[in-house]
C-alpha cells in the first residue's frame, strides 16, 4: 500500500481508509467539529487553503460529495475547479495523466478524484508532482474514505463512544464502497459488533469485512442496533438489473417503522444518498426523528474541510520557494 502520509507524518494524499490508525482518525473527527455549522448558522470562513487550487474531477455522477467539496475548499479560501468531465478533453481521446500535467500546469495543489476504474486514485498518487496531493471522492466499488469519515463523525455526535456499538449496514454490500470505508473506519475506531445484511447475491465475498456477522433476514440483522445504515442498489454496478423487483425487495428488505421497532429504542438510521424512496427505506422513516441522514450531509461538508486542511498543512512543507 502506498503511505498517504509525507515524512514528518503529515496527511499528504486520502485514497483509502486501510492504514490510518486510531489517533489520525479521531484527529481528523476533531478537526471535523471545529468546522461543523448548522443550517440557520453562519458557516465557518478561514484561509486554510489560501492561495492552494483544488481541481474537483468527477468521472462518476455526485451531488452530495462534490458540493461539499466545493462547499469546503472556498470555506477554507481555495481557488476551486470543478471540470465538467462530459466536456473536457478526455471525451476527445485525451488521456487521464494528459489530463493531470495540464492541470498541474495551471497550479493545481489538490486533485479530488471520483472514477469508477479501481486504482485511479492510486494510479494518480504515483504521477503527481512531489508539491501535488491527491483525495478520492469515490473508486469504484472499493473505497469512500471522506464517507467513512463523516458516517462516523455523525455516529460520534451522538453516541460518544464506538466500543460497545451495535451497527447494522443493510442492503447492497457487495457493491458498496460505503459500506467498505464506513466498516473500516468503526473497525480502526473501536466497533466490533458489525452486522451485515442483505439477500445473498448482494453479500461481499467471504474473506471480506473480517468479523463481521451476516445475515440475509433483516428482522435478524437488525435487532437491538443502534445503528442502522440502509444503502441504495447499485445498479450501475451490476452486469444486469433487469430481474430486480423493486416493490419485493422494498417488502423483503425495505426499512418501514415497523422493522424500526426492533432496532434500540435510541438508534440512527442512516443513509449515505442518493435515497431510493420506496426502495431501500420508507419515506417516513427516512424524514423520521431516528434519521440522520441530513445530519450525514452537513457533516459531509466539514470533513472534507478538515481533510483538506490537513492536506493543505502538508502542501507547505512541500512548495517550492517563489
Ligand atoms: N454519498 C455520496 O457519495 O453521494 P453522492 O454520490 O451524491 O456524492
Amino acid at each position: 500500500m502506498r503511505s498517504q502520509l509525507d515524512g514528518a507524518g503529515g496527511l499528504r494524499h486520502l485514497a483509502t481508509l486501510d492504514g490510518l490508525g486510531r489517533d489520525m482518525l479521531v484527529a481528523i473527527l476533531d478537526r471535523a467539529e471545529s468546522y461543523r455549522r448548522f443550517p440557520g448558522q453562519p458557516a465557518y470562513e478561514g484561509r486554510e487553503l489560501a492561495g492552494v487550487t483544488v481541481s474537483n474531477l468527477f468521472f462518476e455522477p455526485s451531488t452530495r460529495t462534490r458540493a461539499s467539496f466545493d462547499l469546503a475548499a472556498r470555506r477554507l479560501g481555495a481557488h476551486v475547479l470543478n471540470l465538467d468531465m462530459q466536456s473536457s478533453s478526455r471525451v476527445k481521446g485525451e488521456t487521464m495523466l494528459d489530463t493531470l500535467y495540464t492541470l498541474e500546469a495551471m497550479n493545481t495543489d489538490i486533485f479530488v478524484i471520483r472514477d469508477s476504474e479501481p486504482g485511479m486514485p492510486d494510479f494518480l498518487i504515483d504521477h503527481v508532482a512531489p508539491h501535488v496531493s491527491v483525495i478520492s471522492a469515490g473508486e469504484a466499488h472499493l473505497s469512500h474514505p471522506t464517507q467513512g469519515l463523516l458516517d462516523v463523525l455523525t455516529i460520534r455526535a451522538h453516541k460518544r463512544r464506538f466500543a460497545g456499538l451495535k451497527v447494522a449496514i443493510v442492503g447492497d454490500i457487495r457493491h458498496s464502497r460505503v459500506a467498505r470505508s464506513t466498516a473500516r473506519a468503526l473497525g480502526t475506531l473501536g466497533t466490533s459488533d458489525l452486522r451485515l445484511v442483505a439477500p445473498a447475491a448482494l453479500l461481499p465475498e467471504e474473506a471480506e469485512f473480517a468479523g463481521a456477522q451476516r445475515f440475509t433476514r433483516i428482522e435478524d440483522g437488525i435487532a437491538g442496533a443502534d445503528v442502522v445504515m440502509m444503502l441504495r442498489i447499485q445498479k450501475e454496478r451490476m452486469a444486469s438489473s433487469a430481474a430486480l423487483d423493486e416493490a419485493a425487495y422494498f417488502r423483503e428488505y425495505g426499512l418501514n417503522g415497523e422493522r424500526l421497532r426492533l432496532a434500540s429504542p435510541s438508534v440512527l438510521v442512516m443513509h449515505p444518498g442518493p435515497m431510493n424512496r420506496g426502495v431501500e427505506i420508507a419515506s417516513d422513516v427516512a424524514d423520521g426523528p431516528r434519521s440522520v441522514i441530513r445530519e450525514q450531509v452537513n457533516n459531509g461538508v466539514a470533513v472534507r474541510m478538515a481533510i483538506l486542511a490537513a492536506i493543505a498543512a502538508t502542501l507547505t512543507r512541500r512548495r517550492k520557494p517563489l
